[in-house]
């Protein structure tokens, strides 16, 4: 039977408000941060409005505005200035992780993204074999959970492999476990796509692939975007190594990814709103065609929607003003 009128359910924002299945507030978004060793000041990042690439002063003072925003869950990108090919130096990052802990403790739920792209001369995801044509599994899967422990111990709530090196979330449970870290989190990119949406990102965290390297992108990690069965099969095997959260990235282009997954596996499931598809809605808005606050707030209900418990977001810090609006 069908209702014989569906506009009278429309008919006022309380009933409309009402009648939602779907309903979300800042506190289910996570704001990334990035920070960046050897600037002397904050760096805009094109595309991406109010996000910057910061130095360590100005990530505590942005922590700080984004609190008094509402925000209180956070994933680092740390960038350090010495790159290298094998032998990695996680210190500049965990010493931002040590000091956003000493200032804010437990008023934030701060993550690290855990990968090598930052820290590699060449801006692969992993290490290189001598002729620079593959990326080696078992090293960077070793150097991954060594930075993990890093972060763990420099205070980090949860770690967050973005590499998509096989079995990294087995290899940094143990680590932390070993080492008694039973509390730190594991956030698993566990479905992230090898997409042509992570532009204004590699500026941001100055990581895309570059040089001599052979291998000019990341396809032979990263999961294809015609292969959602790829997906379905390495986010279970996160769940079996022990990841707490999985993760879904891209967010629209993936949306039946993440109401497959989300039905399918049952952890909670975080939805990385990526650099290129933020910057999208903003350049059209700069264009004067689409009304920024509308259209993210329509992205991230689609998530909601599809099945996500939480929505990686570079618009977390702008979410309550937008909300209160109507
Ligand atoms: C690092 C990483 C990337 C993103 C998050 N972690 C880039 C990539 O894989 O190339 C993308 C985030 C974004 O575009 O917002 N491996």
């Amino acid at each position: 039977m069908y209702p014989e009128s569906n506009r009278r359910i429309r008919k006022s924002p309380i009933l409309r408000n009402l009648t939602r299945s779907v309903s979300f507030d800042v506190s289910k978004l996570i704001q990334p941060l990035f920070v960046v060793e050897g600037i002397k000041q904050k760096e805009p990042i094109p595309g991406l409005t109010h996000v910057y690439r910061d130095t360590p002063e100005s990530l505590l003072k942005q922590v700080d505005s984004d609190l008094n925003a509402g925000v209180k869950s956070f994933l680092l990108f740390g960038v350090p200035a010495q790159k290298a090919d094998s032998k990695f130096d996680y210190s500049f990052t965990s010493s931002q992780i040590a000091a956003l802990k000493k200032q804010f403790g437990k008023d934030i739920f701060l993550s690290v993204d855990v990968c090598l792209c930052s820290y590699t001369s060449h801006g692969h995801c992993g290490i290189l074999n001598d002729s620079m044509d593959h990326v080696l599994n078992g090293e960077s899967v070793t150097a991954l959970a060594s930075a993990a422990l890093s972060y763990a111990k420099a205070g980090v709530d949860c770690v967050a492999p973005s590499d998509m090196m096989d079995h990294r979330i087995r290899a940094i449970r143990e680590t932390l476990d070993e080492n008694r870290f039973f509390e730190t989190l594991i956030m698993s990119y566990s479905a992230k796509f090898h997409s042509g949406f992570y532009g204004p990102f590699r500026v941001a965290a100055d990581s895309a692939p570059k040089g001599e390297v052979k291998i000019k992108d990341r396809g032979t990690y990263q999961i294809d975007p015609a292969n959602p069965m790829d997906a379905l099969g390495s986010s279970l095997r996160d769940m079996e190594e022990g990841a707490d959260i999985l993760m879904v990235k891209p967010g629209l282009p993936y949306l039946d990814v993440i109401s497959n997954l989300t039905r399918e596996i049952p952890l909670p499931w975080a939805v990385y709103e990526v650099s290129g598809e933020f910057a999208a809605i903003e350049l059209m808005a700069e264009k004067g065609l689409v009304d920024a606050r509308r259209a993210h707030l329509e992205s991230w209900t689609a998530f909601f929607r599809a099945g996500a418990q939480m929505v990686i977001t570079y618009g977390a810090r702008s979410a309550k003003e937008w909300m209160e609006r109507t």
